[in-house]
């Protein structure tokens, strides 16, 4: 497909790389790089040689937020007609696990799609924030939710209603990021990752990661037994065969994705 604001690589060991690309405004996401970014991923997601997916930025920045300049002028009832975020639900809905690889600027919206994503790997440089509140708003993308639910509510209150940042480093303590690499080594260590998960059963990769969201919105006993029925599910597929048997027999298992 063609994208004017994002570039989107594939390659054989199973994952895609989708790359936001507006540098002269730190990939500020705008509404065609929404756009372009959620129907790329959906086309993935519905791709069956990709099992993963890295969304990164540059060295700079990995997304400095929404675009405000698109937005300034904007009044409620624009932004209820447009309903914008409403985009983002669309990732939510993603079922291949994504990986955010993060160098630089990952701020409002930036930070907030990070979150979206199921693992998170941020170079040395990383900068993490929720300045909405600088410019007389306050996150909308999940920003007051995934933020709290990674952080805690004392962090998480911290960087909103102060807009101030956190590297790396805090990030990491505090749970927000899985791992720090030195900067050149980030799409790296993000692609190592995404071929280890690529290299994995696919319908069991989707389950497990559909069962892990849900514990973010229901109880620990609906979680279990959803969890469950899942795991049970999974005995219907050729791959759950392959894989037990192929443990019994001391071989390597050929994954079929069915
Ligand atoms: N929207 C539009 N343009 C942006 C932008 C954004 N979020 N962030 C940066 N830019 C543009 C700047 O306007 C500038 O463009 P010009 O060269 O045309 O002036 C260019 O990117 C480079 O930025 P700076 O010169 O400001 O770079 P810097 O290194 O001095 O500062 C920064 C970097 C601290 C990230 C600063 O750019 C900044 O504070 N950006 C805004 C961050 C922010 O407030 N994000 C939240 C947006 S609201 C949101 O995301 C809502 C939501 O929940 C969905």
């Amino acid at each position: 497909m063609d994208y004017k604001t994002i570039l989107v690589t594939t390659n054989e060991k199973g994952f895609a790389t989708v790359q936001l690309n507006r540098p002269q405004v730190l990939n500020a996401l705008n509404r065609e790089v929404m756009d372009e970014l959620v129907r790329a991923l959906e086309s993935l997601d519905q791709d069956d040689s990709i099992k993963c997916m890295i969304i990164t930025g540059n060295k700079k920045a990995f997304a400095a937020g929404a675009d405000i300049k698109e937005m300034a002028d904007a009044t409620a009832v624009d932004m209820l007609v447009r309903d914008q975020l409403s985009k983002w639900d669309r990732i939510r809905k993603i079922k291949k696990p994504l990986i955010a690889a993060v160098s630089g600027f990952a701020l409002g919206g930036g930070c907030e799609l990070t979150m979206l994503c199921d693992i998170i790997i941020a170079s040395e440089t990383a900068t993490f924030g929720q300045p909405e509140i600088n410019i007389g708003v306050m996150p909308g993308a999940g920003g007051t939710q995934r933020l709290t639910r990674a952080v805690g509510k004392y962090r998480a209150m911290e960087m909103v209603l102060t807009g101030n940042f956190i590297k790396a480093e805090e990030a990491h303590q505090a749970g927000l990021v899985n791992k720090i690499v030195p900067v050149e080594m980030l799409l790296h260590e993000a692609e190592e990752m995404a071929a280890l998960i690529a290299s994995k059963p696919p319908v069991a990769l989707k389950m497990a990661k559909e069962s892990i969201l849900k514990a973010f919105d229901t109880t620990i006993e609906t979680g279990l037994e959803f969890e469950r029925k899942n795991f049970y599910l999974l005995f219907s597929t050729e791959d759950q065969q392959e894989g037990m048997h192929a443990f019994v027999e001391k071989r390597k298992p050929k994954w079929k994705g069915k």
